[in-house]
């Protein structure tokens, strides 16, 4: 067995989303938000559930701190409901809904835990929607007024600040592939809403600097290597355009001030957009998004393997390569992490970067003495993590990672049936049950170092996490 160690004063912590843990739908007037009306219809959620309830985190978020304090985390990334803090999503604020944020800030930090708030996390107030959402450039103003609204209560002692998260799966599963809120189909306006999430996180970035110049500000994207199914030039072409739209399509922008050419010109041959100056690009718009970033959040869970389709279009290999795969049905790939980390410090050269999410679905009951025994996921965890270490050995600056999940939670379209926690979620209860893998973590936390060995040690005792 060896040990790798991480650099002094790397961060580790935890990732989850407002939706997916908060519940509390209506506590402290919030209002509803794009995936509350989601999933209230009736088919959009596999096992028919919703969010309503979710973890209880909006009243059980001290016993969530106290866990994470007992992991040894030094930061916590969760995301802040735009629809609690302005119901309508501008205007009026709930002052409820602030001092719920206020009060979990304040709880981290004296629990010495830094907050690490993402500011869009999929959840935009209906109220929005309802006048066009993420389709219209106003979404984007009034994003940035709430990004003002919110650095100016909370600034004072958050000192990191990401604007969105995935912005490509709020497009394009949001607006193209109808597979989550607000369930569009019309890849012209996934391309309009991917144009004004970015614009939005640019024109929020300037609004938090404005209210506190000393916040640092990123994004988070997620970032998936599509590698051809075969040598054959037509292949690698599929491979190309899914990493022009997947990939290239935000960090370009961000990094370049300029969409790709060719995925550009990809869009036009497939008619989602007319010409190779889109009417929604105005004038300062790609300056705004492109201003410098303080770090890049990169989300990495599986590789994609492309080919040609029969009629030539690209399509991902069915089925997809042998392998171990997750309940999510994504390949288990750790050295696509490395890729990633090395192709965008090669390629776009952020300044930092945090790995803001990576984890694994698993389902593991419980066992007669209500051990849950999750060896796969600490595999999958221990095997990115060492990719991750390998990356800082090649000068990649990667200063933190955050561990996707905490706790089983509401997983979009899956509704409750994937689970990425480190800790179960007892139905009725809603107790959380420490997985083995929260036990390998905070071994892992204490030691900043991953170990290697093929078959993780537990250590604890199964009441280290109790309240
Ligand atoms: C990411 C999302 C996160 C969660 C994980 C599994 O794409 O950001 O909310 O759903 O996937």
């Amino acid at each position: 067995m060896a040990r790798h160690r991480f650099p002094d004063g790397f961060v580790w912590g935890v990732a989850t989303s407002a939706q997916q843990i908060e519940g509390g739908r209506d506590a402290g007037g919030r209002g509803e938000s794009i995936w509350d009306r989601f999933a209230a219809t009736p088919g959009k959620i596999a096992d028919g559930s919703n969010p309503d309830v979710a973890c209880d985190h909006y009243h059980r978020w001290r016993e969530d701190v106290a866990i994470m304090r007992r992991l040894g985390l030094g930061a916590y990334r969760f995301s802040i409901a735009w629809p609690r803090v302005l119901p309508a999503g501008a205007g009026t604020p709930s002052a409820a809904g602030l001092d719920f944020y206020d009060a979990l800030v304040d709880g981290l930090l004296a629990a010495g835990i830094e907050p690490f708030p993402t500011l869009y996390h999929w959840d935009l107030p209906q109220a929005l929607q309802d006048v066009g959402g993420w389709g219209e450039r106003d979404t984007a103003r009034a994003f940035a007024d709430y990004a003002s609204l919110v650095t100016r209560r909370l600034g004072d002692r958050v000192a990191r600040w990401t604007t969105h998260n995935e912005p490509w799966c709020a497009a394009t599963l949001g607006h193209e592939e109808g597979h989550h809120a607000p369930g569009h189909t019309d890849p012209a306006e996934a391309l309009r809403a991917a144009h004004h999430l970015l614009l939005s996180h640019g024109w929020a970035a300037a609004a938090i600097q404005r209210e506190v110049p000393a916040a640092e500000v990123g994004i988070v994207l997620i970032h998936t290597p599509a590698h051809p199914a075969t040598d054959g030039a037509a292949d690698a072409d599929a491979a190309r355009w899914f990493d022009g739209f997947f990939n290239r399509w935000y960090l370009d922008p961000l990094f370049r001030g300029a969409y790709p050419a060719d995925a550009v010109a990809d869009r036009i041959a497939a008619g989602h957009l007319a010409d190779t100056e889109p009417p929604f690009v105005m004038d300062g718009d790609m300056a705004a998004i492109a201003a410098p970033l303080d770090f890049l959040g990169v989300n990495y869970y599986s590789r994609v393997v492309m080919k040609a389709g029969p009629d030539g279009r690209p399509v991902a290999e069915n089925p997809a390569p042998p392998g171990e795969r997750t309940d999510m049905g994504w390949e288990v790939y750790p050295r696509g992490l490395h890729e990633s980390l090395a192709r965008i410090h090669r390629d776009y050269a952020p300044r930092r970067i945090y790995i803001t999410e990576n984890g694994a679905a698993y389902d593991d009951p419980a066992d007669a003495a209500g051990r849950i025994a999750d060896g796969r996921r600490i595999a999958y965890l221990r095997d990115h993590l060492l990719a991750a270490r390998r990356a800082i050995a090649d000068g990649v600056p990667l200063a933190g990672y955050f561990a996707w999940s905490l706790m089983d939670n509401f997983e979009w379209g899956y509704g409750y049936t994937k689970r990425f926690g480190l800790f179960a979620v007892e139905d009725e209860t809603r107790r959380r049950v420490p997985k083995d893998s929260a036990f390998w973590y905070h071994d892992l936390v204490s030691a900043n170092a991953v170990d290697d060995s093929s078959s993780p040690t537990i250590h604890g005792d199964s009441h280290a996490f109790d309240p």
